[in-house]
């Protein structure tokens, strides 16, 4: 056996798209992982985002995968690639980040983390909002009691939808996507980081309109079909006994996001989780005005799970963004739709373990490998 990796963990990158200039801006700036290489389908793709960013090669997958130096492949193809990246960054014996959802089916995302076992290898997933400053700041809160035992949540995403400022968003209104699979993750990460795992969800779905157009970039004017749900309402159950009721649409032409969770002595707002910012506003028993509490902590965006994830596999402790945790909110977002379709409540079987607080001087420039 090889003796176990120190320093600096090194990285590739599949898929050259919209976020990749999201997790390359960030990882760059992180001493303790050392990006190495972007690949996409789109070879010429690869190679202008590696030298924007100064990463030593760009190329094809088959190329990234050769690289003996890359531990984590962090996976930025679109969702309907994830799980087949995914096997192939496994098979090439590199721990996997992936961005969500890291399945569309419960089967081949089971199949991917069984593999990563079978292998000791990891698979860890977006979002890594939930490690920010806003979310951790309102998971300390929560923590230490200062709305009591939780009891509920309320959720809203409602935008008109993606098509107008994503220059390819045909698959975001396709499986693997939609609002429920593709700004759920979001929403349903953070409820159970704050609520713990689900146990039931009750279901609806429409779709307003069957086509979309592209409203920027090179295509801009070209119509495309809607192939998922638009539209979805839900109430939730979770395991601790607490509950939730959750909207997310694409419908709507009033943008709105909202997360709040109620315990018996205070309502705790907070921040969008799509960020990784942003104060939380504590309404407790009786206030005439919320008490604003600010986020302490890290406020890099994406790639933070990322970093976590190397720093995890240098201590030889489990990640914060695990693909267990993955696995369930994939899980509570099928069963939200297959109870749409049904029209009755489904139990959702998987469950996930809460990740720790970080500690609040954790810090992404810090080189500590
Ligand atoms: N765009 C955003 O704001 C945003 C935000 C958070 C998360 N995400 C997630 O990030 C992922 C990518 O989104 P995006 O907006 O960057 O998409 P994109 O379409 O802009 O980019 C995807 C890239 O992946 C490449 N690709 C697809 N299949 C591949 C394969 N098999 N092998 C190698 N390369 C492949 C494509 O050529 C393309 O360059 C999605 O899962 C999305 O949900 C996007």
């Amino acid at each position: 056996m090889s003796p176990p990796r120190t320093g600096p963990v090194g990285v590739g990158v599949i898929g050259a798209g919209v976020i990749s200039h999201q997790y390359l801006e960030n990882l760059t700036r992180f001493p303790d992982v050392n990006v190495l290489f972007v690949a996409d389908l789109d070879v010429e793709r690869a190679k202008v985002q590696a030298e924007t960013f100064g990463v030593p090669r760009g190329g094809t997958v088959a190329e990234l995968l050769a690289v003996p130096e890359i531990e984590i492949v962090v996976n930025l193809t679109i969702p309907a690639a994830h799980v087949q990246v995914g096997e192939q960054i496994l098979a090439a014996g590199k721990h996997v980040w992936s961005e969500k959802p890291f399945a569309l089916d419960r089967e081949t995302g089971r199949q991917l983390l069984d593999e990563a076992a079978r292998l000791g290898l990891r698979v860890a997933s977006a979002p890594d909002t939930i490690l920010g400053a806003g979310l951790q700041n309102a998971q300390r809160t929560i923590e230490a009691g200062r709305i009591g035992t939780p009891r509920n949540g309320l959720v809203l995403f409602q935008s008109p939808g993606p098509e107008s400022w994503h220059p390819s968003p045909e698959f975001l209104f396709d499986v693997g996507a939609g609002p429920l699979f593709d700004m759920g993750p979001y929403y349903l990460t953070a409820l159970v980081q704050l609520l713990g795992p689900v146990a039931r969800a009750k279901g609806t779905s429409s779709t307003s309109r069957q086509t979309r157009v592209i409203g920027s970039g090179p295509r801009a004017g070209t119509e495309f079909d809607v192939r998922v749900p638009t539209h979805h309402g839900a109430l939730l159950e979770f395991a601790s006994g607490a509950a939730a009721q959750v909207t997310f649409s694409f419908e709507s032409h009033l943008k709105r996001t909202l997360l709040e969770v109620t315990g018996a002595d205070g309502t705790l707002v907070l921040p969008d989780p799509n960020t990784f910012d942003g104060a939380s506003h504590l309404w407790s028993a009786g206030a005439e005005e919320a008490e604003v509490l600010e986020a302490t902590g890290s406020t890099f965006s994406r790639g933070t799970g990322v970093l976590e994830l190397a720093r995890a596999i240098r201590a030889d402790r489990p990640e914060r963004a695990r693909g267990e945790l993955a696995y369930h909110v994939l899980d509570v977002m099928i069963s939200i739709g297959e109870s749409a379709e049904a029209g009755r409540a489904v139990d959702v079987l998987s469950t996930a373990v809460v990740p720790d607080t970080l500690p609040t001087d954790w810090d992404p420039t810090a080189s500590t490998l």
